[in-house]
């Protein structure tokens, strides 16, 4: 018996990201439906999961390695931009203690964690990330150069930048740079240490 059938519902677009300096709000509404376009397709792949032939799963070509493999696609394109879109916001704002001590504790500084941050963006061909690996109890810049590449087990998301073409050229136009300046310029580092501080909680839970 196939597993049961997993559907998500696309989050409400938050208003505070139509409200950033420099990013317009056409371009985050465009942005937003490609973001509503992956839970579409997450769900699609996942009703023809439902019957797809499991007897003819093939490493080579089969219906159900596509499916299973762009299912990660639909997944990245999902959680990718949800973390990016709450990290957005014309708060502005600065780390928590708790954030800010991880921080200097893995790269120095705050100023020294954005520029290992913007260097990943021009490095990355999709995505940046800053992101808490679990097991070595530390942050970290990662890189992806699809909604599937190149994430690492038991590492989560505090920070999220896209750089697909799509998330500036109507704003920026091939100007990358400028479009990550905007980009640092208008975290939301209420939601950002939100985020974090989910994992600060469950550490002091594990007496971490
Ligand atoms: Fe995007």
């Amino acid at each position: 018996m196939p597993p049961t059938q997993h559907q998500v519902t696309a989050k409400p677009r938050p208003d505070k990201i139509l409200q950033l300096d420099g990013i317009s709000p056409e371009s985050v509404e465009a942005h937003w439906a490609l973001y509503e376009g992956y839970v579409k397709k997450y769900n699609e792949i996942q009703e023809r999961l439902a019957g797809a032939d499991r007897g003819a799963a093939n490493q080579i070509f089969s219906d159900y390695r596509g499916l299973r493999e762009m299912l990660t696609f639909a997944i990245g394109g999902i959680k990718n931009h949800e973390v990016y879109f709450d990290n957005l916001g014309p708060g502005g704002g600065s780390p928590s203690d708790g954030l800010g001590g991880h921080i200097e504790a893995s790269f120095g500084d705050v100023d020294t964690m954005l520029t290992e941050l913007r260097a990943g963006g021009m490095a990355a061909r999709g995505w940046a990330w800053l992101a808490w690996d679990w097991d070595w109890q530390r942050l970290d810049v990662y890189i992806g150069d699809a909604q599937n590449t190149f994430p690492v087990w038991n590492v989560t998301p505090i920070i999220a930048l896209d750089v697909y073409e799509h998330s500036y050229i109507r704003d920026f136009s091939t100007a990358r740079p400028k479009y990550i300046d905007a980009f640092v310029a208008n975290l939301d580092w209420q939601a950002i240490n939100g985020r974090f501080g989910m994992i600060e909680a469950f550490l002091q839970q594990m007496g971490g």
